[in-house]
């Protein structure tokens, strides 16, 4: 299938047009600078704009840098806060007036590895890809199937949440040496390996163009290899998982996503008025 491939990131709209069975570009990529502030409204319009730029495809599948579960963006740490709770899916889908397929980006690089590049000699193990850039993403494997939103960029070490640690970002910001980063971020290869024993780790993301700088500085007995897809993961593993759904026969969620928020807020305003009950105080008790 020709589907359109876009990945969403925190300064950068880019797509293209994918062979979803061969993981070939068909089209030139495409970059249109993330709207600042990013909310959803301003995201949506953008990505109109760059799908506007784009004809001859059957599907759209966007990467994006948070949860997705049931449609719904349920994080927002390297993203506008108001994309909490947004039922992506439909707002995307609305806006262009054709079904989006909306995943999270570092599950949508990790499919790309797996089908098209290192990852696909490895379908019957456990691969985890980690894409190292502003955030840091995860994507676990189990037998060539995808456990998606692990998350694992938000695990603690050292008092903080990893990707405030070693992600890209860190790097850049504390203006550290790839000597001092590579350890950084073989500490957190090592927690990973300690936690999942993986049997292959696959690094995406801007970080994994510089292997070479930091790669001696990587000590586990994981094999870890630089994504042979590299920054174009995310593209093609998007439009890959669009031309999934859409094959399988499904359609991005929409009615469903509004009936789990809906459920969602009501279980919470209960437990708020539970907790209220709880602590509010009670009332003198008549002494006649
Ligand atoms: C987000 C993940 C995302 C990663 C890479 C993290 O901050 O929580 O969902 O995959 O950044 O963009």
């Amino acid at each position: 299938m020709i589907a359109l491939g876009v990945d969403i990131g925190g300064s950068g709209i880019k797509g293209a047009k994918v062979n979803t069975e061969t993981g070939e570009l068909l089209s030139e990529k495409i970059r249109i600078a993330t709207p600042q502030p990013a909310t959803p409204e301003a995201v949506a319009a953008t990505l109109k704009e760059l799908a506007a730029q784009f004809t001859d495809y059957e599907a759209i599948g966007c990467g994006f840098p948070a949860t997705v579960h049931h449609g719904i963006c349920f994080t927002a740490a390297n993203i506008d806060q108001t994309w909490i709770n947004t039922p992506v899916e439909k707002l995307f889908t609305e806006t262009l007036g054709h079904p989006v397929f909306v995943i999270n980006d570092a599950d949508a690089a990790g499919i790309a590895e797996m089908k098209f590049g290192i990852g696909k000699d490895h379908e019957k193990e456990i691969v985890m890809m980690i894409t190292v850039g502003t955030g840091l993403g995860s994507a676990i494997f189990v037998n060539g199937v995808l456990m998606p939103n692990t998350e694992l960029g938000h695990l603690i070490l050292s008092d903080d949440i990893a990707e405030h640690y070693c992600s890209d970002a860190a790097r850049q910001r504390e203006d550290l040496s790839w000597n001092k980063w590579g350890k950084r971020f073989n500490r957190y290869l090592q927690r990973l390996q300690f936690l999942f024993n993986p049997d292959l780790i696959i690094l995406g993301g801007g970080a994994s163009k510089s292997f070479s700088k930091y790669q001696d500085k990587i000590r586990v007995r994981t094999p870890v290899v630089p994504a042979t897809t590299l920054n174009l993961a995310g593209i093609i593993g998007a439009a890959v998982y669009a031309a999934g759904e859409t094959n399988a026969g499904h359609a991005p969620n929409i009615t469903e996503a509004e009936e789990y928020i809906k459920k969602m807020l009501e279980a919470e305003a209960k437990h708020e008025k539970k907790k209220k009950q709880a602590t509010a105080p009670k009332e003198e008790e008549d002494d006649d």
